[in-house]
């Protein structure tokens, strides 16, 4: 099986010195604890500084967003190089705020995961269906369609070092979480998917995380389900303490 990977998405939060104090705390609270990759996406401006703290621990970076292009005139994009510059092994796309508010779409999406994966930045590729889908019995197809239009053209060898989250929506911020045997119906179904797209080898170590409200009081329920590889934390992992707690959920 492959390790499992608890990553905090601290999106629009931390200054510099506040992203310093709680990246240390967390290095401090999830000491000893192995087996597990722990990763952290602050905002694009305090992560000079995090790698340099993070420099001697196992904690990986990973950037929040990132642009297709190598380089050029994209006022105010950064390109995966320059994310790996600044220490990023990770990089989140396609998050469902970003396609909210920032209007990505599928192709947008897929054109930042290929460019990621040939600069050697692993992708955290976000798909989650809103209520209204859900309550339509539309989820799965949704989230089908996402991971497939995501994963368009990318090679067999790449497929190591993506990671999908299933996000749902409605559970983002919203202190609802789906019950674990929702998420571990639609992982099925992304983990079906990608069997189809590519050959079984190829996806045994590509891991399906969850993300939407995890907390450290439903992370041992919701790591319990045998396809579900690790989690994404927005909320929680702004707190050392309960980010670590989660970091340290119980085998099962
Ligand atoms: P949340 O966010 O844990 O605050 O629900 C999750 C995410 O957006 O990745």
């Amino acid at each position: 099986m492959a390790t499992p990977l608890i990553a905090g998405n601290w999106k629009m939060h931390m200054t510099i010195n506040q992203a310093a104090s709680l990246v240390l705390k967390i290095r401090d609270a999830i000491k000893g604890v192995h087996d597990v990759e722990v990763v952290v996406a602050p905002p694009f401006t305090a992560l000079h500084h995090i790698n340099y703290l993070l420099a001697e621990t196992p904690i990986q970076l990973c950037g929040q967003d990132v642009f297709w292009e190598k380089n050029g005139a994209y006022t105010g994009e950064l390109s995966p190089e320059m994310l790996k510059d600044v220490g990023c092994h990770y990089v989140i796309i396609g998050h469902s705020e970003r396609r909210q508010h920032f209007h990505e779409t599928d192709e947008n999406v897929n054109k930042k995961l290929l460019a990621s994966l040939k600069e050697g930045l692993k992708p955290i590729l976000c798909v989650g269906e809103s209520l209204e889908q859900r309550e339509s019995g539309k989820a799965i197809s949704i989230i089908r369609k996402q991971v497939a239009e995501g994963l368009k053209n990318v090679s067999h060898g790449h497929m190591k070092d993506v990671v999908v989250a299933y996000e749902p929506i409605w559970a983002i911020g919203t202190g609802k979480t789906a019950k674990p045997e929702q998420a571990e119906d639609i992982h099925n179904g992304i983990r079906e998917l990608l069997y189809d797209m590519f050959n079984l080898e190829a996806v045994k170590e590509t891991r399906l995380i969850y993300g939407g409200s995890v907390k450290a009081n439903n992370i041992d329920d919701i790591m319990a389900q045998p396809n579900i590889d690790g989690v994404l934390v927005g909320g929680a992992s702004l707190s050392a303490e309960e980010f670590a707690r989660i970091v340290r959920f119980e085998k099962t």
